[in-house]
């Protein structure tokens, strides 16, 4: 086998980026290890940024998300009990989210591949790449008992956090920049009216909790909890009675409860490589970085990156230069790490830390305070939230 552009990995960086390059007239075939129903199914993230929304729409791929992704102008903060807004359409001139879930996204993504005639491997097994340094790089892999093998221009890794693809990079070139944290997050997906129309981020003294959903009959919540939280100590009557807690106050009564449909722990951590290409391979997304979920950045930073080097691949195959691919990390890590900042900066307001001392938890409760408070402050986390603009 043989394309331009050999990309590992069917989650929302992997086929993007091959939608994107078919719009170019570059050639890709993407390689999945897990089954289409699986990536489908997933639940992952569902908050999607103005400009990952808008770029959706522009490219051809945003017409559920446009009638069932569901807008939103604010968010409420929570602490001592009250709730606080942060008027997103004030602040940002009119700019918001979309609640949409990250499965349908790589839903939509991937019956506008199939519909276009493109390819992906799904079920592919010891899925590995070579010659990274050299003119041919290939992905290698077993597809119904047989093996395959690709000869590619370039080889994207869009393979997630626990991909092959970064792992092939001898040691020594990257440097790894880490954080991890002393929790996790206990996340549900519930059959059960969300009893709020915008997002709750709660700093409770029991732990931070979130409110969201994905339609006016199914709610999304999380518990901040353990990072090996045991989730067979977790029936759902327990969930239900500690979000009853945590999300207590403000303009919310009880919580409408039902069926629990799906219930994962997330570790959460901070991780950037740099830089995020070695030869012929770009990292893209999960496979280059991570932030912690609290504010909602990871499919949305996976998109932008491959905004980032859908553009450099075209200008390559249109002109044979390839001074935007060298630039390919430097392009994206501006925003990753101001993103890292964001994520990083939400994380450690709202969670409880078991080190943290009396004086650290009226200093958080102060933060909180101000950001409610002051407009200027409301601002800068409005102005993160929705996405800070792309750079060209
Ligand atoms: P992935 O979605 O991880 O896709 C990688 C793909 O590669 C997967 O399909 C995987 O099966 C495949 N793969 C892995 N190894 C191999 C291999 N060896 N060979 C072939 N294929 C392989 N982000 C937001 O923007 N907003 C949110 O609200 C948000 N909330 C979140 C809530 C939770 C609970 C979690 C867990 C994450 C959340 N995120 C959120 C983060 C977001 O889900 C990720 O950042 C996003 O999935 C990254 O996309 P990706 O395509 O880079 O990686
Ligand atoms: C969701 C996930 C997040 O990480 C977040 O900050 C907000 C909402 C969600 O899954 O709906």
């Amino acid at each position: 086998m043989r394309t331009q552009v050999g990309i590992v990995g069917a989650g929302p960086a992997g086929l993007l980026l091959s939608h994107l390059l078919h719009l170019s007239g570059v050639d890709s075939i993407v390689v999945e290890s897990r089954s289409r129903r699986h990536v489908e199914e997933r639940i992952r993230a569902g908050v999607i940024e103005q400009g990952a929304r808008d770029l959706l729409i522009e490219v051809g791929v945003g017409e559920r998300l446009k009638h069932e992704g569901l807008v939103h102008h604010g968010i409420e903060l929570r602490f001592r009990d009250c709730g606080y807004r942060i008027d997103f359409a004030e602040l940002t001139a009119g700019r918001g989210v979309t609640v949409y879930g990250q499965h349908e996204v790589v839903r939509d993504l991937i019956a506008a591949r199939l519909a276009a005639g493109g390819e992906i491997v799904f079920e592919a097994g010891e899925v590995g790449v070579a010659g990274l340094d050299g003119e041919r790089p290939t992905i290698r892999f077993i597809a119904h008992g047989e093996p395959h093998e690709i000869a590619c221009d370039v080889i994207a890794g869009c393979d997630g956090f626990h991909g092959v693809c970064r792992p092939s990079i001898p040691e020594g070139v990257l440097s790894l920049f880490e954080r991890v944290y002393p929790f996790a997050w206990l996340g549900i997906l519930a059959e059960a009216p969300p009893a709020s129309e915008e997002l709750i981020y709660a700093n409770h003294p029991r732990g931070f909790a979130l409110l969201s959903m994905r339609s006016a009959e199914i709610s999304r919540l999380y518990l901040q909890c353990a990072p090996d939280e045991d989730l067979a100590l977790w029936p759902d009557e327990r969930i239900w009675d500690e979000l009853q807690v945590r999300l207590a106050g403000g303009h919310v009564g009880r919580l409408p409860e039902g069926p629990v449909l799906q219930k994962s722990v997330t570790a959460m951590r901070s991780f950037v490589v740099e830089p995020m290409q070695y030869g012929r391979l770009y990292l893209a997304g999960d496979a280059a970085h991570i932030v912690p979920p609290t504010g909602a950045k990871g499919m949305n930073l996976a998109i932008a990156d491959v905004r980032v080097l859908a553009r450099a691949l075209t200008a390559f195959y249109r002109t044979g230069r390839t001074e935007r691919l060298e630039r390919y990390s430097e392009a994206c890590l501006g925003r990753i790490w101001k993103v890292q900042r964001f994520s990083w900066w939400m994380t450690s307001m709202l969670h409880r830390f078991a080190e943290h001392s009396p004086f650290d938890e009226r200093r958080q409760i102060a933060e909180l305070d101000y950001v409610a408070s002051s407009r200027a402050a409301a601002t800068t986390l409005a102005e993160n939230y929705v996405g800070l603009p792309y750079d060209d």
